[in-house]
């Protein structure tokens, strides 16, 4: 299992670093070229989805987030 840190960063994108990988929807892993680190678009507005192409500074993306607790998981239903 990776093991990765990700990063909301304050009004821009998710940093992920670490040991990961990035997945489609179908398994298939993105080249990521050898980098470590890596900027997922979490504006919506990237041309360059799923990564960060900057876009969200022209769009003045405005997001601050700290973390926080989340309430627990509800039950899995069984196969699910
Ligand atoms: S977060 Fe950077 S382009 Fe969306």
């Amino acid at each position: 299992m990776a093991k990765a840190e990700i990063k909301p960063k304050d009004n821009g994108s998710l940093r992920i670093s670490g040991d990961f990988v990035i997945k489609d929807v179908d398994g298939n892993v993105f080249d990521l070229g050898g980098r470590t680190e890596i900027s997922l678009c979490r504006c919506g507005h990237s041309s360059n989805k799923p990564f960060c192409d900057s876009t969200h500074k022209r769009i003045n993306f405005q997001s601050v987030v700290r973390a926080f607790a989340l309430p627990p998981a509800p039950p899995r239903e069984p196969g699910s």
